[in-house]
């Protein structure tokens, strides 16, 4: 059984298509994949030995083993695209993904479902100059808030407004979205007072961004009435 976070991103891959499921780590994702029989065929790979190993031993008790090639490599580099539809990038920081993604020549040509961990305006910045669209979908597990973005090649590079880099462009009428918002404008909130009190002037920046969330929590909150 997936956690919310993984299901989110395997319910977003191509019925009958193939994936690419990069750091892969236990491949729980793959090993889903291929047993509900979404895909008809996976590669998986990881940059360490021993995350390639556990993902071995998930997809033989899975018996999907035979379904799947395992690659041990950094990103796409060991990757024929061959058929592939869908790269999944899970569970990493920004930076790494933008890595990743540099790297792979024919990374226009498919679905992309990232789910970065940590930078995420870097990756989302990065994604825009490159000519890529995407939506994003917050998934809350606990106390915590997880971001993944659903992304194509179009071909119009552009660039971010503030908030656009720092809290997306998730669905607003979703529930979790919404929390996120609240969430995020409280920790601009905090930078900015942080950030006054040190005589910065970016605290103009954060503090603009707070009071733009909370003028759209105040729409949210009135639409209820
Ligand atoms: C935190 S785990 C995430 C596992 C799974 N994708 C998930 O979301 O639950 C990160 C995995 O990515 C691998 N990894 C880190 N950098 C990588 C890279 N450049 N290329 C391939 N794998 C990488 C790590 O070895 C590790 O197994």
């Amino acid at each position: 059984m997936l956690t919310k976070r993984l299901a989110a991103c395997a319910a977003l891959v191509t019925k009958g298509g193939v994936v690419c499921d990069v750091g892969t780590d236990h491949a729980y994702l793959t090993a889903e994949l291929l047993q509900k029989g979404i895909c008809t065929r996976a590669v998986a790979t990881d940059i360490h030995q021993g995350p390639l190993d556990a993902a071995r031993r998930t997809l033989s008790e899975a018996g999907v083993l035979a379904q799947t090639e395992l690659r041990l490599c950094d990103g796409l580099e060991q990757v024929q695209p061959e058929g592939i539809t869908d790269v999944v990038i899970a569970g990493m920081g920004g930076e790494t993904i933008v890595h990743i993604l540099e790297q792979c020549p024919w990374k226009n040509a498919v679905h992309l479902i990232l789910q970065p961990m940590t930078k995420i305006p870097t990756l989302r910045q990065w994604l825009a100059a490159q000519g890529f669209g995407w939506k994003e979908h917050v998934i809350a597990e606990g106390e915590k808030f997880y971001v993944i973005l659903d992304a194509w090649y179009d071909g119009t590079p552009r660039t971010l407004s503030i908030l656009e880099q720092e809290v997306g462009c998730p669905d607003w009428t979703e529930k979790t979205a919404q929390r996120y918002a609240s969430w995020k404008r409280v920790r601009f909130q905090k930078l900015a007072q942080q950030l006054e009190t040190a005589g910065q002037p970016d605290a103009q920046k954060w503090k603009a961004a707070a009071a733009q969330l909370e003028q759209m929590e105040h729409t949210w909150e009135e639409s209820k009435c």
